[in-house]
């Protein structure tokens, strides 16, 4: 149980509890967005035409009226922008993109077959994009080339479990699945890039698209970003499904979002001695027994308790003998934080803590944070402007009444790796539906979303990129 195998256990249960406090749902289907909304069909027709008409990037201002071109955003940007990720053929290709990444789930950078599939049909758009970055991921980007450059996240990673939804589509790899819901985040990407590229004469600027591997394990996210992902971007987005909401509710918040995490093991050392005779041996159970409990008073004493934070001590192992006091004792646990201060600031006094509660007993101890095996993720904050953001694209899309004030969680997230670099804001949206039975948490088995959120999470992303280009152009 103190092995670092188990950390890839341990880290299952990071994303588990997503939104879990959130008062229970109220909004009538009604006001959900699986309403059509009115749709201009000139509106579509128009862009349609435009769109097969520039196989190349020329003329950029050909035949546009300028009534629809968006440069202030109306309720029919809005609309067209709906109206294309609600094409038929086009909800088929999401649904298509996502099944077949469903089927062939691929672990922490091994995303070989979900990369090609991305690369593909970016190529079949006519998309550029450089690969690889970070082994298997990928950096497309769409619009004039120029500033303001704004990216849009989509991780590919599947989860080691074994699914246990008897479906068409289910995980064809055993042991191996889409438990979080990424295959949609893939295929809600590719949707915006759909749109975008017909969209491209009317962007202010360039929409990058991120497909990043290995956020389940493996830092992906830090990787992406050694390989240039955020080069010239000022702002970055990204969602998750959620099971807390109905299909397509957006939610968020300001500020933190999600905590940090991350993982000690103590090696704690003293000397070996028969129980019967302590005085000829240095106790290890002791220094560590006073060093979990010195642990507790990091939270409790010098935490404010506004700041809401955890220390946990999850394992302790001296062994088995009961007539000998061990050389050793493992000491192992996780701690959260939400903000960048608090983290560290618990990093280093769980290190202070079991250092020098070990030497009140004569015993040594070293702390690892496995800061090399990539398992410390920072806080996700989020950007108060770009919350905002998000917040105004939301409700103009899809109505007030689909948009949520959502509370912080002790879930953690890589994309924390991206807002630590420029402003950026993560958000959710809501993939239940009690009548398909899509309720259970991200890691489940029984993990399934409502598809009808595919349209809706592809229009949320471009109008977010779009609509950011123009107002911060
Ligand atoms: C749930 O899914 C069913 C079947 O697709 C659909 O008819 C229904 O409208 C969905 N409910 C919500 C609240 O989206
Ligand atoms: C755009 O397409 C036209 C006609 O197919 C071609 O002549 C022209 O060279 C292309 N321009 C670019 C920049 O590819
Ligand atoms: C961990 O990383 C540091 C800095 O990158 C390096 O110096 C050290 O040797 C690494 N330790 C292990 C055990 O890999
Ligand atoms: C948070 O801390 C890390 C390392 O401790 C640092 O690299 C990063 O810049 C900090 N982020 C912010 C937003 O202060
Ligand atoms: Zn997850
Ligand atoms: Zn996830």
């Amino acid at each position: 149980m103190n092995s670092l195998k188990n950390l890839s256990v341990l880290f299952l249960s990071l994303e588990i509890s997503f939104i879990s406090i959130i008062s229970s749902p109220s909004s009538s289907p009604s006001t959900t967005s699986t309403s059509p909304s009115p749709i201009t069909y000139g509106t579509l027709s128009r862009v349609n035409s435009l769109n097969s008409k520039r196989k190349n990037q020329s003329k950029p201002t050909e035949g546009k009226p300028s009534s629809t071109s968006c440069e202030v955003w109306s309720k029919t940007c809005s609309e067209a922008v709906l109206a294309l990720a609600r094409q038929p053929e086009t909800v088929t290709w999401l649904k298509s993109v996502r099944r077949r990444i469903h089927e062939n789930p691929e672990l922490a950078f091994e995303e070989v077959k979900t990369s090609e599939l991305v690369r593909d049909e970016l190529d079949r758009m006519g998309i550029e994009y450089r690969y690889p970055l970070a082994q298997t991921g990928i950096r497309a980007w769409i619009g004039t080339g120029g500033p303001p450059f704004v990216a849009v996240r989509a991780d590919m990673d599947a989860l080691p479990i074994q699914e246990a939804v008897e479906w068409e589509h289910k995980s064809k790899v055993a042991g191996k699945m889409h438990a979080c819901g990424h295959d949609a985040h893939v295929a809600m990407l590719m949707g915006a890039a759909k749109i975008l590229k017909s969209r491209e004469h009317l962007l202010k600027g360039t929409v990058i698209l991120l497909f990043q591997p290995a956020e389940e394990a493996g830092n992906g996210a830090k990787r992406m970003i050694g390989d240039g992902a955020l080069e010239d971007v000022e702002a970055i987005f990204a969602v998750h499904v959620s099971h807390e909401h109905p299909t397509a509710i957006i939610g968020s918040r300001p500020g933190p979002l999600l905590a940090g995490c991350g993982f000690f093991r103590a090696v704690i050392n003293g000397k070996m001695g028969h129980a019967g005779t302590p005085h000829h041996s240095v106790d290890p159970i002791l220094a560590a027994s006073a060093a979990v409990i010195s642990l507790q008073g990091i939270v409790s004493r010098e935490a404010n308790p506004l700041d809401s934070q955890v220390v946990s001590v999850t394992t302790m192992d001296g062994g088995n003998d009961l007539d000998m006091i061990p050389d050793t004792v493992i000491l192992g646990g996780t701690f959260r934080a939400f903000s960048n201060t608090s983290f560290n600031q618990l990093l280093q006094r769980i290190e202070e803590v079991i250092v020098e509660q070990a030497s009140v007993f004569r015993c040594s101890a070293t702390v690892d944070f496995f800061e090399n095996q990539s398992t410390v993720y920072p806080p996700t904050v989020n950007d108060d402007h770009m919350y905002e953001h998000v917040r105004k694209v939301a409700i103009d899309l899809l109505g007030p009444a689909n948009f949520r004030v959502v509370p912080p969680m002790m879930g953690a997230e890589d994309f924390s790796f991206y807002t630590q670099v420029v402003p950026a804001a993560f958000y959710y949206i809501g993939v239940r539906n009690e009548t398909l039975g899509s309720t259970h948490t991200g890691h489940s088995p029984y993990f399934m979303i409502d598809e009808d959120v595919l349209p809706i999470g592809a229009a949320t992303h471009a109008t977010i990129a779009e609509r950011y280009l123009i107002e911060h152009g």
